[in-house]
């Protein structure tokens, strides 16, 4: 038995007209002046006004609402000059993923004038702790309100700033605010979740804990991400949908995710498909090819996607459990192969080159990859 260790957000707080509690989260955490970072997209929803409002009862509020999806350096940099504007004293994220992880970058930058955005990439870089964050999700997959990571694309590659300065003091989570989500986002989002709680459980980094989180996540986004998707206004599926994502990110966020997320990377940053589609449409392949290094575990993801698999050995259980994923794609309306999304064939050599330089992922997954695997992976996603 080993040591473990599972770095977590100090405060969740969830449920329904939640957000009316946002002034006095704001006070909790001695606030009185904040800058709350979001984009285009949720001021249009008007969830903006919905935070802002209760909060200009309280505290000075700033916003900043430029916020790129799959933000760069430069605009990492720009959201990090934003927050060092004015000594803010709470940092409110309000968004997607991308959002969330900015917001982590803005109460970094607060707190550390002499570090630029690009002093904090890598692990434990960040040398003040943060200013207090509040981060309120308005997607239910990436997990980002969970994780001590912080995602910026430098030189078209995914790089991770890992602090656990970068864990908020509050995670805010209402349903109505995934309500705003459409059917396709909400499809691609939830099954980006179950990617990372699949990928987290098949990690060689994950613990017993890890492993739970991972597991109940399965289990909710199995028994809610359809009616999500067929019933958007469904605010008890919404709410667990919130708690899965969030619970598969408190598990990657741990145990790392696997030879998904080196794939989507990858795809994500040479073709306009989202990071969510794209590890959506990795994971059945990744949970095949990792099948004969992780049978036990796979079948025990099946029993949580709530497949029968009594008297079924591990092998054929840990297939079900592929099978099962892959009608969840096509229930959710969602691509299963690349060849539909024009990625040309000729690309898929570079592709696998490409993976094989995500070393970190690879380092984690259970069965060891060589290029002719990632050869072989990047072949079956393209033909289906
Ligand atoms: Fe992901």
């Amino acid at each position: 038995m080993g040591v473990y260790e599972v770095l977590l957000p100090k405060r969740v707080v969830f449920g329904e007209r939640v957000e009316e509690q946002i002034g006095a989260e704001a006070k909790g955490l001695g606030a009185k002046k904040a800058l709350i970072v979001s984009d285009e997209t949720i001021k249009r929803t008007g969830l903006l006004e919905k935070v802002g409002t209760p909060l200009r009862e309280v505290v000075e509020v700033a916003i900043f609402d430029r916020v790129e999806s799959e933000p760069t350096l430069k605009a990492a940099e720009a959201v990090a000059m934003a927050a060092r504007a004015a000594k803010y004293d709470l940092v409110v994220g309000l968004g997607g993923g991308s959002v969330l992880d900015m917001a982590k970058v803005a109460s970094a930058a607060v707190a550390n004038p002499g570090q630029v955005v690009s002093d904090f990439l890598g692990a434990n870089k960040i040398a003040n702790p943060s200013v207090p964050k509040m981060l309120i999700p308005t997607t239910a997959g990436t997990g980002a309100e969970a994780t001590p990571y912080a995602l910026i694309i430098v030189e078209g590659k995914k790089k991770a700033i890992a602090s656990s300065y970068n864990l908020a003091d509050v995670v805010l989570i209402s349903p109505s605010f995934t309500a705003s989500m459409p059917p396709e986002v909400t499809a691609s989002t939830g099954m980006d979740a179950l990617s990372h709680a699949v990928e987290a459980a098949l990690s060689l980094g994950a613990n017993p804990l890890t492993d739970s989180f991972a597991l109940e996540a399965i289990r909710k986004i199995a028994d809610n991400l359809e009616e999500a998707f067929a019933h958007g206004d469904n605010l008890d599926a919404r709410l667990k949908m919130s708690i899965a994502a969030m619970l598969a990110g408190m598990a990657f966020g741990n145990a790392g995710v696997i030879v998904g997320h080196a794939a989507a990377h990858t795809i994500g940053a040479r073709y306009t498909i989202s990071h969510a589609k794209a590890s959506a449409l990795a994971l059945p392949y990744v949970m095949e090819y990792n099948a004969p290094a992780a049978e036990e575990k796979l079948a025990k993801v099946a029993r949580e996607l709530g497949e029968d698999i009594s008297g079924l050995s591990d092998e054929e259980a840990a297939s079900k459990a592929i099978a099962r994923v892959k009608k969840m794609l096509e229930a959710l309306k969602l691509p299963t192969r690349l060849a539909d999304l024009d990625v040309p064939e000729k690309d898929l050599p570079d592709l696998a080159d490409a993976i094989m330089k995500e070393k970190g992922y690879l380092a984690r997954n259970p069965r060891k990859v060589e290029h002719g695997d990632a050869v072989k992976m990047v072949e079956r996603m393209w033909s289906g």
